[in-house]
């Protein structure tokens, strides 16, 4: 049983999309803990909901930035974790726990990387710059976590064509149900040490069963 630490800052669609696989036994896994920079975030209301263990990681409780870095390390030795989901999380990890967790931080992305990624790069601005920039295709990417925004090895992406009316709601919207969909399935392939690296790209290996 892997022991997952979620990241999120907002809404937490892909939070929830993960632990209700999980709840059903389709993800061999548990959460021990949901770390955010906002306490007042759907993603935290719905851990207190669920009696998942929180923690609040900002300037205003952490004044010193050492002092959040050494807090979060502690909190996920502590709790054992295998595996960090980044699920909206809007602050760069901070270099310990990247070099800490190699291979082990999954981040999702509501765009083709590596198109449409990097800093600044972010929630709606992401679909914007898409729509305004007239392609026909967009889509969702997981991929491991490195210290460069939306720059690690791609794990798995999926496409949604654009359609000549949608704009940059109806096309979140529409990324935003792939994303429930990619990201399960991929944090289901590594509880399941189905993510093998070939020539340091992450495979999923996909079983056929009888
Ligand atoms: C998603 O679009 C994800 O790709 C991006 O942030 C958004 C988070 O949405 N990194 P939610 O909080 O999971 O609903």
């Amino acid at each position: 049983m892997k022991k997952i630490a979620i990241f999120a800052s907002g809404e937490g669609s892909n939070f929830k999309a993960i632990y209700e696989k999980i709840i059903c036994g389709n993800i061999p896994a548990e959460i021990p803990i949901v770390i955010s920079n906002n306490p007042n975030c759907g993603a935290i209301f719905f851990a207190k909901e669920n009696a998942i263990s929180t923690l609040i990681i900002n300037k205003s409780r952490y004044p010193d930035s050492d002092s959040q870095d050494i807090i979060l390390e502690e909190t996920l030795l502590k709790a054992k974790v295998n595996l960090i989901c980044l699920a909206g999380y809007m602050k760069m990890l901070p270099k310990n726990i990247v070099a800490n967790f190699a291979n082990q931080i999954l981040n999702i992305h509501p765009a083709l990387l590596p198109a449409f990624g990097g800093k600044g790069f972010y929630g709606m601005k992401v679909h914007e710059s898409i729509i305004q920039s007239k392609v026909a295709i967009s889509g969702a990417t997981v991929h491991f976590v490195d210290n460069q925004y939306d720059h690690g090895p791609i794990v798995a992406q999926e496409e949604v064509a654009i359609e000549k009316d949608d704009t940059a709601n109806s096309l979140a919207k529409k990324v935003l149900t792939i994303e429930h969909s990619i990201y399960p399935e991929v944090v289901k392939a590594f509880c399941e040490n189905r993510i093998i690296w070939v020539d340091n790209q992450p495979k999923i290996e996909v079983v056929i069963e009888n």
